[in-house]
Protein backbone atom coordinates (compact mmCIF):
# COMPACT_ATOMS: atom_id res chain seq x y z
CA UNK A 1 0.00 0.00 0.00
CA UNK A 2 1.00 3.40 -0.51
CA UNK A 3 -0.02 6.88 -0.08
CA UNK A 4 0.07 9.78 -2.72
CA UNK A 5 -0.51 12.94 -2.50
CA UNK A 6 -1.31 15.76 -5.10
CA UNK A 7 2.01 17.55 -5.37
CA UNK A 8 2.61 20.95 -5.76
CA UNK A 9 5.21 21.46 -7.82
CA UNK A 10 6.27 20.89 -11.48
CA UNK A 11 8.32 17.73 -12.71
CA UNK A 12 11.87 19.19 -13.76
CA UNK A 13 14.96 17.97 -14.32
CA UNK A 14 17.05 15.00 -16.67
CA UNK A 15 17.00 11.33 -15.67
CA UNK A 16 17.80 8.29 -17.23
CA UNK A 17 15.51 5.42 -17.38
CA UNK A 18 15.44 2.00 -17.06
CA UNK A 19 16.67 -0.58 -19.06
CA UNK A 20 14.11 -1.90 -22.01
CA UNK A 21 12.11 -4.99 -20.34
CA UNK A 22 11.68 -6.40 -24.12
CA UNK A 23 15.71 -6.39 -25.18
CA UNK A 24 17.07 -7.27 -21.62
CA UNK A 25 15.06 -10.62 -21.67
CA UNK A 26 16.19 -11.17 -24.97
CA UNK A 27 19.92 -9.91 -24.35
CA UNK A 28 19.90 -13.00 -21.62
CA UNK A 29 18.22 -15.65 -24.01
CA UNK A 30 20.40 -14.84 -27.27
CA UNK A 31 23.62 -14.64 -24.65
CA UNK A 32 22.64 -18.00 -22.93
CA UNK A 33 22.55 -19.11 -26.47
CA UNK A 34 25.61 -18.15 -27.95
CA UNK A 35 29.23 -20.16 -27.49
CA UNK A 36 31.19 -17.38 -25.77
CA UNK A 37 30.93 -15.14 -23.50
CA UNK A 38 28.19 -11.76 -23.67
CA UNK A 39 28.35 -9.07 -21.58
CA UNK A 40 25.16 -6.89 -21.04
CA UNK A 41 24.64 -3.36 -19.33
CA UNK A 42 22.23 -0.93 -18.49
CA UNK A 43 19.93 -4.55 -18.11
CA UNK A 44 16.87 -4.12 -16.82
CA UNK A 45 17.34 -5.23 -12.81
CA UNK A 46 13.55 -6.04 -12.54
CA UNK A 47 11.73 -9.31 -11.30
CA UNK A 48 10.63 -10.34 -14.75
CA UNK A 49 13.78 -10.75 -16.23
CA UNK A 50 15.38 -11.95 -12.89
CA UNK A 51 13.06 -15.00 -13.96
CA UNK A 52 14.87 -15.54 -17.47
CA UNK A 53 18.29 -15.64 -15.37
CA UNK A 54 17.00 -17.82 -13.24
CA UNK A 55 15.48 -20.30 -16.09
CA UNK A 56 19.10 -20.00 -17.91
CA UNK A 57 21.12 -20.74 -15.06
CA UNK A 58 18.68 -24.06 -14.65
CA UNK A 59 19.84 -25.31 -17.79
CA UNK A 60 23.71 -24.96 -16.30
CA UNK A 61 24.41 -21.39 -18.40
CA UNK A 62 26.69 -19.66 -16.23
CA UNK A 63 25.69 -15.86 -15.27
CA UNK A 64 26.44 -13.21 -13.13
CA UNK A 65 24.45 -10.34 -12.29
CA UNK A 66 25.47 -7.46 -10.25
CA UNK A 67 22.70 -5.31 -10.80
CA UNK A 68 22.59 -3.59 -14.37
CA UNK A 69 25.90 -5.37 -15.50
CA UNK A 70 25.28 -9.35 -16.59
CA UNK A 71 28.03 -11.51 -18.07
CA UNK A 72 26.60 -14.82 -19.69
CA UNK A 73 29.36 -17.51 -20.07
CA UNK A 74 27.94 -20.30 -22.26
CA UNK A 75 28.69 -23.34 -24.89
CA UNK A 76 25.65 -23.29 -26.03
CA UNK A 77 22.06 -24.79 -26.57
CA UNK A 78 24.00 -28.19 -27.04
CA UNK A 79 25.63 -27.94 -23.55
CA UNK A 80 22.01 -27.30 -21.80
CA UNK A 81 20.96 -29.77 -19.21
CA UNK A 82 17.83 -31.02 -18.24
CA UNK A 83 16.62 -29.36 -15.27
CA UNK A 84 15.97 -31.06 -11.88
CA UNK A 85 12.77 -28.86 -10.75
CA UNK A 86 10.16 -27.07 -12.33
CA UNK A 87 11.11 -23.83 -14.39
CA UNK A 88 9.10 -20.74 -12.85
CA UNK A 89 8.09 -18.06 -15.31
CA UNK A 90 7.12 -15.62 -12.17
CA UNK A 91 4.63 -12.97 -13.78
CA UNK A 92 6.50 -12.95 -16.61
CA UNK A 93 4.26 -13.73 -20.16
CA UNK A 94 7.96 -12.65 -22.40
CA UNK A 95 9.39 -15.11 -20.12
CA UNK A 96 7.24 -17.71 -20.85
CA UNK A 97 5.89 -17.40 -24.20
CA UNK A 98 9.48 -16.79 -26.05
CA UNK A 99 11.04 -19.66 -23.47
CA UNK A 100 8.29 -22.27 -24.94
CA UNK A 101 9.09 -21.69 -28.38
CA UNK A 102 12.86 -22.56 -26.90
CA UNK A 103 12.30 -25.75 -24.84
CA UNK A 104 9.90 -27.21 -27.56
CA UNK A 105 12.95 -27.30 -29.59
CA UNK A 106 15.56 -28.74 -27.35
CA UNK A 107 16.36 -32.54 -26.47
CA UNK A 108 15.22 -31.93 -22.68
CA UNK A 109 11.83 -32.51 -20.74
CA UNK A 110 10.81 -29.89 -18.64
CA UNK A 111 7.46 -28.71 -16.35
CA UNK A 112 7.11 -24.90 -16.09
CA UNK A 113 4.79 -23.23 -14.17
CA UNK A 114 3.70 -19.33 -13.24
CA UNK A 115 2.06 -17.27 -10.83
CA UNK A 116 -1.46 -17.02 -10.27
CA UNK A 117 -1.60 -14.42 -12.58
CA UNK A 118 0.10 -16.02 -15.36
CA UNK A 119 -1.33 -19.08 -15.25
CA UNK A 120 -4.49 -17.58 -15.96
CA UNK A 121 -3.15 -16.26 -19.44
CA UNK A 122 -3.35 -17.53 -22.80
CA UNK A 123 -0.65 -20.01 -24.13
CA UNK A 124 -2.50 -21.28 -26.71
CA UNK A 125 -1.26 -18.38 -29.17
CA UNK A 126 1.92 -20.15 -29.13
CA UNK A 127 1.73 -23.17 -28.42
CA UNK A 128 -0.94 -24.16 -31.91
CA UNK A 129 1.87 -23.17 -33.88
CA UNK A 130 4.59 -25.08 -32.50
CA UNK A 131 2.56 -27.91 -32.15
CA UNK A 132 2.22 -27.61 -36.01
CA UNK A 133 5.88 -27.58 -35.87
CA UNK A 134 5.83 -31.01 -34.12
CA UNK A 135 6.18 -30.17 -30.86
CA UNK A 136 5.10 -32.36 -27.75
CA UNK A 137 3.97 -29.58 -25.22
CA UNK A 138 0.58 -30.56 -22.43
CA UNK A 139 -0.91 -28.35 -19.79
CA UNK A 140 -4.07 -27.61 -18.26
CA UNK A 141 -7.52 -26.90 -20.00
CA UNK A 142 -6.34 -28.80 -23.13
CA UNK A 143 -2.73 -27.86 -23.25
CA UNK A 144 -3.13 -24.31 -23.29
CA UNK A 145 -2.47 -23.03 -19.65
CA UNK A 146 0.51 -23.28 -17.67
CA UNK A 147 1.39 -25.15 -15.72
CA UNK A 148 3.14 -27.45 -18.70
CA UNK A 149 5.02 -30.33 -19.37
CA UNK A 150 7.41 -29.84 -22.11
CA UNK A 151 9.09 -33.45 -24.43
CA UNK A 152 11.34 -31.38 -26.55
CA UNK A 153 12.01 -32.62 -29.98
CA UNK A 154 12.82 -32.81 -33.30
CA UNK A 155 10.42 -29.78 -34.92
CA UNK A 156 10.36 -28.47 -38.27
CA UNK A 157 9.88 -24.94 -39.86
CA UNK A 158 5.95 -23.65 -40.90
CA UNK A 159 4.93 -20.75 -42.75
CA UNK A 160 2.73 -19.24 -40.53
CA UNK A 161 0.08 -16.16 -40.07
CA UNK A 162 -0.54 -15.17 -36.46
CA UNK A 163 -4.37 -14.40 -35.83
CA UNK A 164 -3.25 -12.31 -32.98
CA UNK A 165 -0.57 -9.23 -33.23
CA UNK A 166 1.90 -10.82 -30.59
CA UNK A 167 5.69 -9.85 -30.78
CA UNK A 168 6.01 -13.01 -28.07
CA UNK A 169 4.43 -15.35 -30.75
CA UNK A 170 6.99 -14.11 -32.98
CA UNK A 171 9.91 -14.58 -31.21
CA UNK A 172 8.62 -18.18 -29.60
CA UNK A 173 8.50 -19.27 -33.03
CA UNK A 174 11.88 -17.97 -34.57
CA UNK A 175 13.50 -19.02 -31.28
CA UNK A 176 11.78 -22.50 -32.23
CA UNK A 177 12.82 -21.78 -35.94
CA UNK A 178 16.75 -21.60 -35.05
CA UNK A 179 16.42 -24.97 -33.68
CA UNK A 180 13.97 -26.73 -36.98
CA UNK A 181 14.26 -28.66 -39.30
CA UNK A 182 14.44 -26.06 -42.73
CA UNK A 183 12.55 -22.32 -42.77
CA UNK A 184 10.42 -21.21 -40.49
CA UNK A 185 8.69 -17.91 -41.81
CA UNK A 186 6.26 -15.74 -39.55
CA UNK A 187 3.82 -13.13 -41.86
CA UNK A 188 2.14 -10.38 -39.94
CA UNK A 189 -0.54 -8.39 -40.90
CA UNK A 190 0.84 -5.57 -38.46
CA UNK A 191 4.56 -5.36 -37.83
CA UNK A 192 4.68 -6.08 -33.67
CA UNK A 193 8.07 -5.17 -31.88
CA UNK A 194 10.91 -6.49 -33.94
CA UNK A 195 13.56 -6.89 -31.24
CA UNK A 196 14.30 -10.40 -31.40
CA UNK A 197 14.63 -9.94 -35.35
CA UNK A 198 17.08 -7.12 -34.50
CA UNK A 199 18.83 -8.97 -31.88
CA UNK A 200 19.34 -11.84 -33.84
CA UNK A 201 21.01 -10.50 -36.43
CA UNK A 202 22.85 -8.95 -33.93
CA UNK A 203 23.89 -12.60 -32.88
CA UNK A 204 25.05 -14.06 -35.93
CA UNK A 205 21.37 -16.27 -37.10
CA UNK A 206 20.57 -16.77 -40.74
CA UNK A 207 17.68 -14.19 -40.59
CA UNK A 208 15.91 -12.16 -43.29
CA UNK A 209 13.01 -10.01 -43.46
CA UNK A 210 10.41 -9.27 -46.28
CA UNK A 211 7.84 -6.13 -45.43
CA UNK A 212 6.05 -8.33 -43.15
CA UNK A 213 7.32 -11.36 -43.27
CA UNK A 214 10.32 -12.40 -41.31
CA UNK A 215 12.14 -16.07 -42.23
CA UNK A 216 14.52 -17.92 -40.36
CA UNK A 217 16.95 -21.53 -41.17
CA UNK A 218 18.06 -23.68 -38.70
CA UNK A 219 21.42 -23.33 -37.04
CA UNK A 220 21.88 -22.86 -33.90
CA UNK A 221 25.33 -21.33 -33.65
CA UNK A 222 24.88 -17.97 -32.13
CA UNK A 223 28.04 -15.85 -31.80
CA UNK A 224 28.17 -14.25 -28.47
CA UNK A 225 27.77 -10.17 -28.45
CA UNK A 226 28.07 -7.36 -26.01
CA UNK A 227 24.37 -5.86 -25.57
CA UNK A 228 24.00 -2.08 -24.25
CA UNK A 229 20.16 -2.07 -23.14
CA UNK A 230 18.65 0.94 -24.20
CA UNK A 231 16.21 3.11 -21.48
CA UNK A 232 12.72 1.13 -21.96
CA UNK A 233 10.31 3.81 -23.76
CA UNK A 234 7.27 1.81 -22.41
CA UNK A 235 8.74 3.84 -18.69
CA UNK A 236 9.67 6.67 -19.99
CA UNK A 237 6.01 7.10 -20.86
CA UNK A 238 4.83 7.40 -17.56
CA UNK A 239 6.84 10.18 -16.76
CA UNK A 240 6.56 11.89 -20.15
CA UNK A 241 2.72 11.50 -19.63
CA UNK A 242 3.78 12.77 -15.81
CA UNK A 243 5.29 15.88 -17.69
CA UNK A 244 2.19 16.52 -20.24
CA UNK A 245 -0.06 16.70 -16.99
CA UNK A 246 1.54 18.56 -14.00
CA UNK A 247 1.65 22.10 -15.03
CA UNK A 248 4.33 24.02 -15.76
CA UNK A 249 6.28 20.78 -16.28
CA UNK A 250 9.66 20.14 -18.33
CA UNK A 251 12.02 17.27 -18.41
CA UNK A 252 14.05 15.71 -19.96
CA UNK A 253 14.85 11.70 -20.35
CA UNK A 254 18.11 10.52 -21.68
CA UNK A 255 18.88 7.76 -24.53
CA UNK A 256 15.40 6.52 -24.93
CA UNK A 257 14.36 3.31 -27.03
CA UNK A 258 12.74 4.95 -30.03
CA UNK A 259 12.67 2.04 -32.28
CA UNK A 260 9.33 2.55 -34.64
CA UNK A 261 7.71 -0.49 -33.74
CA UNK A 262 7.29 0.64 -29.87
CA UNK A 263 7.35 4.44 -30.35
CA UNK A 264 4.54 5.53 -31.03
CA UNK A 265 3.08 7.03 -27.71
CA UNK A 266 5.46 9.72 -29.07
CA UNK A 267 2.59 9.90 -32.05
CA UNK A 268 -0.46 10.14 -29.69
CA UNK A 269 1.60 12.78 -27.68
CA UNK A 270 1.81 14.94 -31.06
CA UNK A 271 -1.35 14.62 -31.97
CA UNK A 272 -2.77 15.83 -28.54
CA UNK A 273 -0.66 18.93 -28.59
CA UNK A 274 2.23 17.34 -26.17
CA UNK A 275 5.17 19.16 -28.30
CA UNK A 276 7.61 16.81 -27.28
CA UNK A 277 11.58 17.08 -28.63
CA UNK A 278 14.41 14.48 -29.85
CA UNK A 279 17.56 15.44 -29.47
CA UNK A 280 20.51 12.99 -29.49
CA UNK A 281 19.97 10.76 -32.01
CA UNK A 282 21.86 7.45 -32.23
CA UNK A 283 21.89 4.18 -33.56
CA UNK A 284 22.68 1.85 -31.12
CA UNK A 285 22.73 -2.31 -32.53
CA UNK A 286 19.93 -1.82 -34.99
CA UNK A 287 17.66 -0.20 -32.53
CA UNK A 288 17.25 4.10 -32.34
CA UNK A 289 17.37 6.38 -29.01
CA UNK A 290 17.19 9.64 -28.30
CA UNK A 291 17.05 11.76 -25.19
CA UNK A 292 13.32 12.93 -24.88
CA UNK A 293 12.07 16.43 -23.52
CA UNK A 294 8.61 17.46 -22.94
CA UNK A 295 6.64 20.20 -21.24
CA UNK A 296 3.22 20.61 -19.79
CA UNK A 297 1.01 21.44 -22.67
CA UNK A 298 -3.02 21.81 -23.31
CA UNK A 299 -4.41 18.99 -24.79
CA UNK A 300 -6.91 17.76 -27.30
CA UNK A 301 -8.57 14.71 -27.11
CA UNK A 302 -7.83 12.22 -30.31
CA UNK A 303 -8.85 8.83 -31.75
CA UNK A 304 -6.43 5.67 -31.35
CA UNK A 305 -6.88 2.94 -33.62
CA UNK A 306 -6.19 0.02 -36.18
CA UNK A 307 -2.26 -0.62 -37.02
CA UNK A 308 -0.65 1.94 -34.51
CA UNK A 309 -2.32 0.05 -31.65
CA UNK A 310 0.60 -2.83 -30.98
CA UNK A 311 3.19 0.11 -31.14
CA UNK A 312 1.84 1.22 -27.95
CA UNK A 313 -0.03 -1.45 -25.78
CA UNK A 314 1.19 -1.45 -22.69
CA UNK A 315 1.27 2.48 -23.23
CA UNK A 316 -2.07 2.45 -23.05
CA UNK A 317 -2.89 3.13 -19.71
CA UNK A 318 -0.60 6.01 -19.18
CA UNK A 319 -2.38 7.13 -22.24
CA UNK A 320 -5.88 6.81 -20.65
CA UNK A 321 -5.10 8.83 -17.72
CA UNK A 322 -3.51 11.74 -20.60
CA UNK A 323 -6.72 11.59 -22.16
CA UNK A 324 -8.64 12.59 -18.70
CA UNK A 325 -6.69 15.95 -19.22
CA UNK A 326 -7.61 16.53 -22.80
CA UNK A 327 -10.10 18.68 -23.97
CA UNK A 328 -13.09 16.67 -25.93
CA UNK A 329 -13.51 12.87 -26.46
CA UNK A 330 -10.47 10.71 -26.75
CA UNK A 331 -11.54 7.06 -28.22
CA UNK A 332 -9.51 4.01 -27.71
CA UNK A 333 -10.32 0.94 -30.39
CA UNK A 334 -9.29 -2.39 -31.77
CA UNK A 335 -7.14 -3.17 -28.39
CA UNK A 336 -8.55 -6.15 -27.15
CA UNK A 337 -5.12 -8.15 -26.46
CA UNK A 338 -5.25 -5.53 -23.16
CA UNK A 339 -7.67 -7.67 -21.68
CA UNK A 340 -4.93 -10.58 -21.88
CA UNK A 341 -2.45 -8.85 -20.32
CA UNK A 342 -0.71 -9.02 -16.87
CA UNK A 343 -4.73 -8.01 -16.01
CA UNK A 344 -7.49 -7.16 -17.92
CA UNK A 345 -6.14 -3.90 -18.33
CA UNK A 346 -9.28 -2.30 -20.46
CA UNK A 347 -11.68 -2.97 -16.93
CA UNK A 348 -8.86 -1.77 -14.89
CA UNK A 349 -7.76 1.69 -16.79
CA UNK A 350 -12.15 1.96 -16.20
CA UNK A 351 -11.88 1.49 -12.91
CA UNK A 352 -9.29 3.51 -11.84
CA UNK A 353 -10.46 6.10 -13.46
CA UNK A 354 -13.54 6.59 -12.87
CA UNK A 355 -12.61 5.65 -8.83
CA UNK A 356 -10.58 9.21 -9.48
CA UNK A 357 -14.03 11.35 -10.84
CA UNK A 358 -13.25 10.69 -14.38
CA UNK A 359 -15.56 9.84 -16.94
CA UNK A 360 -14.60 6.92 -18.77
CA UNK A 361 -17.25 4.36 -20.59
CA UNK A 362 -15.70 0.72 -21.12
CA UNK A 363 -16.49 -0.89 -25.00
CA UNK A 364 -15.13 -4.34 -25.57
CA UNK A 365 -11.81 -2.97 -27.38
CA UNK A 366 -11.71 0.03 -25.45
CA UNK A 367 -13.07 2.73 -23.92
CA UNK A 368 -14.01 6.25 -24.30
CA UNK A 369 -12.67 9.01 -22.41
CA UNK A 370 -14.15 12.18 -21.71
CA UNK A 371 -11.93 15.34 -21.15
CA UNK A 372 -11.57 17.53 -19.24
CA UNK A 373 -11.62 16.00 -15.76
CA UNK A 374 -10.97 17.45 -12.15
CA UNK A 375 -9.31 14.35 -10.43
CA UNK A 376 -10.22 13.66 -6.62
CA UNK A 377 -7.89 11.35 -4.49
CA UNK A 378 -9.34 8.33 -3.65
CA UNK A 379 -7.97 4.04 -2.61
CA UNK A 380 -7.34 2.52 -5.77
CA UNK A 381 -5.94 -0.80 -6.69
CA UNK A 382 -2.74 -2.19 -8.57
CA UNK A 383 -4.26 -5.07 -9.07
CA UNK A 384 -0.61 -6.52 -9.26
CA UNK A 385 0.07 -5.05 -12.53
CA UNK A 386 3.36 -2.59 -12.75
CA UNK A 387 1.61 -0.57 -14.89
CA UNK A 388 -1.46 -0.53 -13.39
CA UNK A 389 0.16 1.12 -10.20
CA UNK A 390 2.27 3.52 -12.12
CA UNK A 391 -0.68 4.80 -13.82
CA UNK A 392 -2.00 5.08 -10.57
CA UNK A 393 0.93 6.75 -9.07
CA UNK A 394 0.77 9.82 -11.71
CA UNK A 395 -2.80 10.59 -11.54
CA UNK A 396 -1.78 10.90 -8.30
CA UNK A 397 0.49 13.73 -8.88
CA UNK A 398 -2.84 15.84 -9.91
CA UNK A 399 -5.46 14.39 -8.08
CA UNK A 400 -6.94 16.34 -5.18
CA UNK A 401 -5.96 15.62 -1.98
CA UNK A 402 -4.80 12.02 -1.05
CA UNK A 403 -4.23 8.94 -3.37
CA UNK A 404 -3.99 5.13 -2.16
CA UNK A 405 -2.55 2.36 -4.16
CA UNK A 406 -3.07 -0.87 -2.28
CA UNK A 407 -0.42 -2.89 -4.18
CA UNK A 408 2.56 -1.04 -5.62
CA UNK A 409 5.62 -3.35 -5.40
CA UNK A 410 4.88 -4.69 -8.74
CA UNK A 411 6.71 -1.80 -9.96
CA UNK A 412 9.90 -3.56 -9.57
CA UNK A 413 8.70 -5.80 -12.70
CA UNK A 414 10.12 -3.12 -15.07
CA UNK A 415 10.67 0.41 -12.85
CA UNK A 416 12.32 -0.02 -9.76
CA UNK A 417 13.92 3.53 -9.75
CA UNK A 418 10.17 4.81 -10.31
CA UNK A 419 9.49 6.81 -6.95
CA UNK A 420 12.82 7.72 -6.40
CA UNK A 421 12.85 9.21 -10.04
CA UNK A 422 9.59 11.16 -9.09
CA UNK A 423 10.87 12.24 -5.75
CA UNK A 424 13.87 13.52 -7.62
CA UNK A 425 11.74 15.71 -10.85
CA UNK A 426 9.59 16.97 -8.20
CA UNK A 427 12.44 18.62 -6.56
CA UNK A 428 11.73 16.55 -2.80
C1 LIG B 1 6.55 -8.03 -25.36
C2 LIG B 1 5.51 -7.99 -26.25
C3 LIG B 1 4.19 -7.44 -25.93
C4 LIG B 1 4.20 -6.59 -24.67
C5 LIG B 1 5.00 -7.21 -23.57
C6 LIG B 1 6.42 -7.49 -24.01
C7 LIG B 1 7.82 -8.62 -25.80
O1 LIG B 1 3.30 -8.51 -25.78
O2 LIG B 1 2.90 -6.33 -24.23
O3 LIG B 1 5.05 -6.32 -22.45
O4 LIG B 1 8.84 -8.41 -25.12
O5 LIG B 1 7.83 -9.29 -26.84
P1 LIG B 1 2.55 -9.13 -27.07
O6 LIG B 1 3.54 -9.20 -28.14
O7 LIG B 1 2.05 -10.48 -26.69
O8 LIG B 1 1.44 -8.15 -27.35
Amino acid sequence: EKLLKKIQTPLTGTIHIPGDKSISHRAVIFGSLAKGTTRITQFLDGEDCQRTIEIFRKVGVHIEQNGKNVVIESEGASSFKEPLVPLYFGNSGTTARLLLGLLTALPLHTVSYGDPHLTKRPMDRVITPLKQMGAQIDGRISGSYLPLSIRGTTLHGIDYEPPVKSAQVKSALLLAGLFAEGRTSISEEIKTRNHTENMLRAFGADLTVDDNTVSIQKGGNLVATDVQVLGDISSAAFILVGAAIVPGSSLTIKEVGLNKTRAAILTVLNEMGSRYTVTNPLVLGGESIGDITNNYENLQGITIDGDIIPALIDEIPIIALLATQAKGETVIKDAGELRVKETDRIKAVVEVLQNLGASVTETEDGMIIEGVATLKGNTIKGYHDHRMAMMGAIASLIAEGETIIDYVSSINISYPDFFADLAYLSGQ
